[in-house]
């Protein structure tokens, strides 16, 4: 790729990617600061701030070196934007992690910004401008399509919004759609098991905190048959196959082999990863496609170009967004947040697109001297 330049020397400022390496190494820096026990508690939060600063410092260190390199202002700026949005700062379970996120992320944009603004300062200035055409300059043939396409295209949104209302809401036992229900969703209900109920409840005496703890992890953790014979199988010898196992002679179910423990220890990991992949395949040729046609016909709305870009990206870098994080929510339920957050900026986008677009398209009269790209 070859970078146009200016005749005149290169003079570009270092602030920006200076800037840029201070906040990732703050970024890295982070999870020590902020209570060792919590980094402890959540290793995913741990990672997930130390690689962000470390990709953080690495690509301004780079574009330091490499001077020309345009790229790292973008990929700063998704950093950034990640750090804002991440599942630690919306979480909202640390309050001194949240806000230093929101900190460390907000000035991460701005230096971003201020970097690619400065990188595209350096394209020359009389470079051909092309125009884009707006809906006054499409056939009127064009325009019976785009219409039609926003309709139809509308009327499946709104489908989708219900089918994803109708098999979401409630599985919380609460009404309406809530956080919780995605959770579940995706990482299903770990909590749920007759095991948990009686270890937290009538036979908690029978085992040591140490013992208790250890099995409850095992049931949040999918309950496999590994983790029973390595460290289960011990416990429940030790704890309860006095009473719990055939040799008792009390008529009590038998935990001493996995497929007799299973009874009490089914548990709810959400979807399987199965599932998830093709949801996730469908997810993205479809949306994707979406994505490209609303896109499309809304490049011809007469707006300013900066919100047009950011309008035509965002559904892009929610989509892929949104399907990552269905991942890390089967991990982690704190990543239903994310989900929650990419669906709204997917549905806010998408609705700007269409509303926008349908309006122009029907309303805009041709007026030749106002009609920006
Ligand atoms: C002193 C005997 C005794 C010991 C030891 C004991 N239990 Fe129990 N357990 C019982 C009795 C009696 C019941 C049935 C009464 C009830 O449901 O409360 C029961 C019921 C249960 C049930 C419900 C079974 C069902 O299908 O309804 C679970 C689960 C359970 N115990 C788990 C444990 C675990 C785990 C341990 C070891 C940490 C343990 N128990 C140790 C006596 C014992």
């Amino acid at each position: 790729m070859t970078i146009i330049q200016n005749d005149a020397p290169l003079k570009m400022k270092v602030t920006a990617r200076v800037a840029g390496l201070i906040i990732g190494i703050i970024m890295a820096a982070l999870p020590w600061y902020v209570g060792g026990p919590h980094a402890v508690q959540h290793p995913e939060s741990f990672w997930n701030c130390l690689i962000t600063g470390l990709l953080m410092m690495g690509i301004a260190v780079w574009a330091l070196v490499r001077k020309r390199a345009y790229w790292p202002g973008w990929a700063f700026l998704v950093l950034a934007a990640w750090t804002v949005v991440s599942p630690d700062t919306l979480s909202f379970q640390i309050a001194e992690m949240t806000i230093a996120h929101l900190i460390v992320g907000a000035a991460g944009i701005v230096v971003a910004i201020v970097w690619i603004r400065r990188a595209l300062g350096r394209l020359p200035k009389d470079r051909p401008v092309v125009r884009g055409r707006t809906f006054t300059e499409c056939s009127s043939t064009e325009r019976t399509l785009y219409g039609l396409v926003l309709v139809i295209l509308g009327v499946g949104y709104l489908m989708a919004l219900s089918y994803l209302y109708m098999t979401h809401e409630g599985l919380s036992g609460k009404p309406g759609l809530t956080v919780q229900d995605i959770a579940i969703s995706y990482y299903g209900n770990r909590s749920g098991t007759k095991l948990e109920a009686m270890l937290r409840g009538p036979m908690q005496g029978f085992a040591p905190q140490g013992d208790r703890d250890q099995i409850i992890a095992w049931l949040k953790s999918g309950a496999s048959e590994s983790g029973y014979d390595k460290t289960i199988h011990p416990i429940i010898e030790r704890d309860c196959a006095r009473c719990h196992s055939s040799k008792s002679g009390l008529k009590l179910p038998d935990f001493t082999t996995y497929s007799s423990i299973q009874q009490v220890a089914k548990v709810n990991t959400g979807m399987s990863l199965l599932t998830l992949v093709k949801l996730s395949h469908i997810h993205l040729f479809g949306i994707g496609l979406v994505a490209f046609v609303l896109g499309y016909v809304f490049t011809f709305t007469a707006l300013p170009v900066w919100f047009k870009n950011a309008v035509i990206a965002t559904p892009f870098v929610a989509i892929a967004m949104d399907i990552a994080t269905w991942y890390l929510t089967k991990w982690d339920p704190i990543y239903a947040y994310t989900v929650v957050v990419s669906g709204v900026a997917l549905g806010a986008a998408w609705g700007i697109q269409i509303i926008v677009s349908m309006y122009q398209v029907v309303f805009l009269r041709v007026d030749e001297s106002r009609s920006p790209n």
